[in-house]
């Protein structure tokens, strides 16, 4: 008779030891030596009138979001082709110019069942879903299935710019 030792009696202790106690973070070390050329120490007779040395500091700071926080120009006039129109798929709204010089604003959720509508052509604003097509003019249902206009939406234009409400 051989007893086999067996491995599942012998308990494993897992030591789960938290350490994580002191998040010091001492010393905050705010060195920033903004000093740039300190008094050049070359004191020759100042008889030359400028050195011509053109110090252009690009600033790194390139912030690429521009969230615009309301009231912030959507487009311009000339961005909106006259007859036709250009949605804005982040705002949900369609820009057309039915006549020159005249610019109105509609939701760019189709009424039927909620698509996106995705382009403007041959005086519609069309929604690719299931084919329902809108007026450019007033938003009013020129085909497809949907049950009713597109909500207008309220927009401003102010001298080139469009901007939304
Ligand atoms: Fe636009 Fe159906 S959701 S046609």
């Amino acid at each position: 008779m051989t007893q086999e030792p067996q491995p599942g009696t012998s308990a494993s202790r897992r030591g789960v030891l938290a350490g994580v106690g002191m998040v010091g973070l001492a010393g905050a070390v705010s060195a920033c030596s903004s000093s740039g050329s300190s008094s050049p120490a070359a004191s020759t007779t100042t008889s030359a009138p400028a050195g011509g040395g053109s110090s252009s500091s690009a600033a790194a700071g390139s912030s690429s979001s521009a969230s615009g926080s309301g009231g912030a120009a959507l487009t311009t006039t000339s961005a909106i082709p006259v007859g036709g129109g250009k949605i804005f798929a982040e705002q949900k709204v369609v820009i057309t110019q039915p006549v020159k010089g005249t610019f109105k604003g509609f939701s760019a959720i189709c009424t039927h069942l909620g698509c996106t509508v995705d382009q403007v052509a041959n005086g519609t604003i069309d929604c690719p879903c299931h084919g329902s097509m809108y007026s450019v003019t007033d938003g009013h249902v020129v085909g497809g299935p949907a049950p009713k206009p597109l909500p207008s939406q309220p927009i401003t234009v102010s001298g080139d710019s469009i901007s939304l409400g």
